[in-house]
């Protein structure tokens, strides 16, 4: 048995990168899946090579009508939904604050604040009336320190925000056995970091102690297990995986 048999999960941001990478480790677990991105051709293509156990659908996730329709669609599928990843997030605007748009600040807190809000209150029924659930958002190490080589305020405020509403959901929601974690990754590779350091390129890696980038399936084994019921007292905190970059 996996050990994410009689889960069902939503994944947001699961056409690439490390959402893509859960979904792969999640029905390896036995979990059934339901994959959401704004790329629909490639996430369609993830949720097809997963087989009967995953299905995608077409998911703004800063659209609270898109969500109750992620929920009807996803349950009449696969039944209720007992874990979350909010894992849909975007880098925005990379300059100093001084410079920054208003519109560009407005639509990062959309997808990267808003977008965890209301995953998180489209199933929070569904979890009350299941008896417990598991809600795991991706935040970053921008989300835990200021980050030093790339000024991106509003990036930093969103995933500091994430941190902050996982709390918040965990005190709220513990007697009701629904447990909320953040994950505070530092650089991987995916494609939104090949975008966000082509101009340092390796430089960011001197400031790991690990000396490299991880690989977005060396995050995944840390969802996998939030999600299961492995980490069944362990809410409301922060789960840093950055190869030890945040340590000094
Ligand atoms: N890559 C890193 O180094 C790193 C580090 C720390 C945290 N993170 C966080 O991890 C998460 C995943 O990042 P990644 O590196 O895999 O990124 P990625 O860009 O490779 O993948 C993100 C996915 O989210 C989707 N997406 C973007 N806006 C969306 C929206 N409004 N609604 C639904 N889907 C949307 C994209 O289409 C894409 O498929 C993000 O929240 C990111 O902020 C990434």
């Amino acid at each position: 048995m996996g050990r994410l048999a009689g889960k069902v999960a939503v994944i947001t941001g699961a056409s690439q990168g490390m959402g893509a990478a859960h979904a792969v480790a999640f029905v390896a677990e036995g979990a059934k899946v339901i994959l959401t991105d704004i790329n629909e051709v490639a996430g369609r293509a993830v949720a097809e090579s997963l087989g009967g156990d995953a299905m995608f659908i077409r998911h703004d996730v800063a659209s609270a009508s898109g969500w109750a329709q992620v929920v009807a669609d996803g349950e009449a599928r696969f039944g209720p939904i007992n874990v979350l990843v909010n894992n849909a997030g975007i880098i925005g605007p990379v300059a100093r604050t001084a410079e920054i748009a208003e519109a560009d600040y407005a639509h990062v807190c959309a997808v990267n604040q808003t977008g965890v809000f209301l995953g998180m209150q489209a199933v929070l029924l569904s979890m009350l009336a299941l008896g417990g659930g598991s809600i795991i958002n991706v935040s970053s190490t921008s989300g835990m320190v200021a980050n030093v080589g790339t000024p991106n305020l509003a990036y930093a405020g969103s995933k500091f925000a994430v941190r902050g509403m996982t709390k918040q959901v965990a005190v709220e929601y513990g007697a009701d056995n629904i447990r909320a974690n953040s994950v505070h990754p530092g650089y991987v590779n995916t494609p939104m970091m090949v975008a966000a350091t082509d101009e340092d390129g390796g430089g960011a890696a001197s400031a790991i102690p690990l000396g490299r980038f991880a690989e977005a399936q060396e995050i995944s084994p840390l969802v996998v297990f939030l999600a299961s019921d492995e980490s069944s007292f362990i809410t409301g905190m922060e789960h840093v995986i950055d190869g030890g970059m945040t340590a000094s």
